[in-house]
Formats: structure tokens, C-alpha cells, sequence
């Protein structure tokens, strides 16, 4: 049964993109917030009631972590973009695999009422995402498994060692299935960001008339979820009782070369693109199959790709500004322009 009222929610990874947003929707439905993290947020101020500097991989940690909460939504993840993740494997999925085995044993000992695991489709075996065409994934797709090496493969462990827990401990879980959330406040240099905020980045340092880096050949595609949607499924997942994995994205597949032309549009500039195909691209092609979503959910992520993208430019452009870094023209959204002004079709000729 859901419960309803008020509730005690452990977030780990506040300090993150997402969980971020997460402790903002939980404190803005009225709930205790217990934000944790080895960092507080970067760009704004958490709205958690608590927020504690915790290194989770020390499984007494996790302990403190999750006294006297009622639910717990675990997004504590050493974790970046393709550069990051396919360039430490080691040490990230040691890291991630302390983290998740800690935290489930701690959340189980304690008896929380629910518990969500946060997974990736990197899950999801090469053979299904090798051509740009690609099929969407469904949740059975899974296994047998040939997941990304390092970060997939730990993600797939961490989802059984979950499943482990409920059917062993009878801890209540749910297990979703990233796909390629982007938006404001996510981090767009460094080298943990990912596409949609390094291409919002390039684009808006870019002088018009110049060309921006694009890694690999351009023609591999992915689906992008907003993260209004992201924070909008997770709480429709933890209520739904659905305890086996389920994806979490859109089915709106496009070519990165496509990604980078809408940005460029909706930047308002002329900019012709530079492939580097020696950096790393993952898998060819993914997308979301979201029918045990619309199923199990009875919704799916609804935001289109060009309406969270010049969210995400905006805000992108408006932080490099700060620095002294922006190049013009300002983007339509911090002149109240609409959208659709700025925006063309994806996919044609920039
Ligand atoms: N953003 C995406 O597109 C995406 C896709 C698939 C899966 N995920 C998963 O969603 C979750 C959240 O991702 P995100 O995009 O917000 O990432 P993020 O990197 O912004 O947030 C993760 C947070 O975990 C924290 N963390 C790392 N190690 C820690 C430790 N030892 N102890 C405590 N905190 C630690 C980091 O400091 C960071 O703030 C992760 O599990 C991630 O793997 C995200």
C-alpha cells in the first residue's frame, strides 16, 4: 500500500544532479529530507533538513545514513560521462560496489520501508546497441548479459544483489533504469559531463561562424530524458510497488550530430562541426522501450528533447556568462522568446 503522509527520506548523492533535484521535489511535497554525500550541491544551496558529509563506500557510514528514515533513494554512484567511466574501471566499480552492498545491508538492518536503486541502460549487452538504427531495450533484454565493462557490469550486479535483498531480507525495492538524464545544474566541463551539457557548453562558447568538436563520427544515437521527468518517474516508480527493473527514459531517439545541430539552433548560431572519431562513443545506438513503463506506470517521461534542451542551454549559457565565457547571441529563453522562434527541425544541415 502507498503510504501518504509526510515522510523521512534519506537521498544520497544530494550532492549530485539528480539527487539534488530529488531533495528539492521531496521538500517541496513538505517531507524530512536527510541529503548525503562526500560534496554539497554546486551550483545552488540544498533544501535537505540534514545534510552530512559521508563517504558511503565505509559501511558504518551507511549506517548513519539511514537511521530513522522511512524510504531511501540511493544515487551515490562514483559516475560521469563516457570519457570518465570508460577511463577508471577499477577503482569506479570498486567504489560503486562498496557503496551499494553497504547500503542495502545498512537500509535492510535498519527495516526502512522502501528502498530505490538507481541503474543505467549501460546495463544493457553490446550485441543489442551496435547499430545506430537500434531497437529499443526492453527490461529483458538484460540478461544474458554483456553490459558496458566497469560501470554496466556493476550496475548489474548492484540490480541482483537488490533483488537479493528483497526476496532474502524483505526489503521493499525498485530498481530504475537510467537513460541519459540531462538539464540544468548538471555539470557541463570538468569531464564528468555528459553530451547534452558539453554540447550546450561548446556551443555556447563558440564564436559564430566556428566549428565545435563532436567525439566519435556524429551518427550514434541515444534517447535524452529531462530531468523534471527523471524526478516525475522516480516518485511514480517508488509508489507503484513494482520491485524488478524498469526503464526511466524517452523513446526520442536522435543522432548525436542531430543533438548538436538542435543545440546550435537553439543557440541561434551558425557552427559546422569537427569530428574526433579516436574519442570514446560508446555503444552505437539506444533507446528506451517504455511499454512495461506505460504498464506498470501508466505514464511515461513527456517533455520533448528541444523544450529541455533550451532549458538546459539557457542555463549553461547564463553560468559561462558569470566567467566572462558566454559568446552571443543570448539565448531566446533569457529574453522570454518563445522556444519554437529559436528552434528548427533536428537532424537538417546547420
Ligand atoms: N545522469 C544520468 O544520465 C544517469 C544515467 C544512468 C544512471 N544514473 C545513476 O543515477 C544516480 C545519480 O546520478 P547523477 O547523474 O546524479 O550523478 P552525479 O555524479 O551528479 O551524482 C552522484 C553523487 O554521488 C556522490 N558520491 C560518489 N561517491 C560517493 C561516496 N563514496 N559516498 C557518498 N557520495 C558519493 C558524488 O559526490 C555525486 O554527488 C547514480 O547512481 C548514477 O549511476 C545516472
Amino acid at each position: 500500500m502507498t503510504p501518504t503522509g509526510p515522510r523521512r527520506i534519506l537521498v544520497t548523492g544530494a550532492g549530485g544532479f539528480i539527487g539534488h533535484a530529488l531533495a528539492k521535489r521531496f521538500k517541496a511535497e513538505g517531507h524530512w529530507v536527510r541529503g548525503v554525500d562526500l560534496k554539497r550541491p554546486e551550483f545552488e544551496r540544498s533544501p535537505a533538513d540534514e545534510f552530512l558529509l559521508l563517504d558511503l563506500r565505509e559501511e558504518a557510514n551507511c549506517h548513519t545514513a539511514v537511521h530513522g528514515v522511512d524510504d531511501v533513494y540511493q544515487l551515490a554512484a562514483d559516475m560521469g560521462g563516457i570519457g570518465y567511466i570508460t577511463s577508471i574501471h577499477a577503482s569506479l566499480t570498486r567504489n560503486n560496489a562498496l557503496i551499494n552492498a553497504h547500503m542495502l545491508e545498512a537500509s535492510a538492518d535498519a527495516e526502512v520501508d522502501r528502498y530505490l536503486y538507481t541503474s543505467s541502460a549501460c546495463v544493457y549487452p553490446a550485441e543489442a546497441q551496435n547499430v545506430a538504427d537500434v531497437a529499443p531495450l526492453k527490461e529483458s533484454d538484460a540478461i544474458p548479459a554483456h553490459p558496458e565493462k566497469g560501470y554496466g557490469w556493476e550496475k548489474l550486479f548492484s540490480e541482483q544483489l537488490t533483488t537479493y535483498f528483497h526476496e532474502e531480507r524483505g526489503l521493499d525495492v525498485r530498481i530504475v533504469r537510467f537513460h541519459n538524464i540531462y538539464g540544468p545544474l548538471s555539470v557541463f566541463e570538468g569531464g564528468r559531463e555528459k553530451a547534452p551539457a558539453a554540447v550546450c557548453r561548446k556551443v555556447a562558447e563558440a564564436e559564430d561562424g566556428n566549428g565545435i568538436e563532436v567525439w566519435g563520427d556524429g551518427q550514434q544515437t541515444r534517447s535524452f530524458c529531462f530531468i523534471d521527468d527523471c524526478v516525475e518517474g522516480i516518485t511514480r516508480i517508488m509508489a507503484s510497488g513494482f520491485n524488478a527493473p524498469i526503464n526511466l527514459g524517452t523513446d526520442e531517439m536522435v543522432s548525436v550530430d542531430a543533438l548538436v545541430d538542435l543545440v546550435t539552433r537553439i543557440g541561434r548560431k551558425q557552427l559546422h562541426k569537427i569530428h574526433d572519431p579516436s574519442k570514446p562513443q560508446g555503444v552505437r545506438g539506444r533507446n528506451s522501450d517504455n511499454s512495461l513503463l506505460l504498464r506498470e506506470i501508466g505514464w511515461a517521461p513527456e517533455i520533448p528533447l528541444e523544450v529541455g534542451l533550451a532549458r538546459t542551454y539557457s542555463w549553461v549559457w547564463g553560468e559561462l556568462k558569470k566567467a566572462g565565457r558566454a559568446r552571443p547571441p543570448i539565448p531566446a529563453q533569457s529574453i522570454s522568446e518563445p522556444i519554437s522562434a529559436a528552434v528548427a527541425t533536428p537532424g537538417s544541415v546547420v
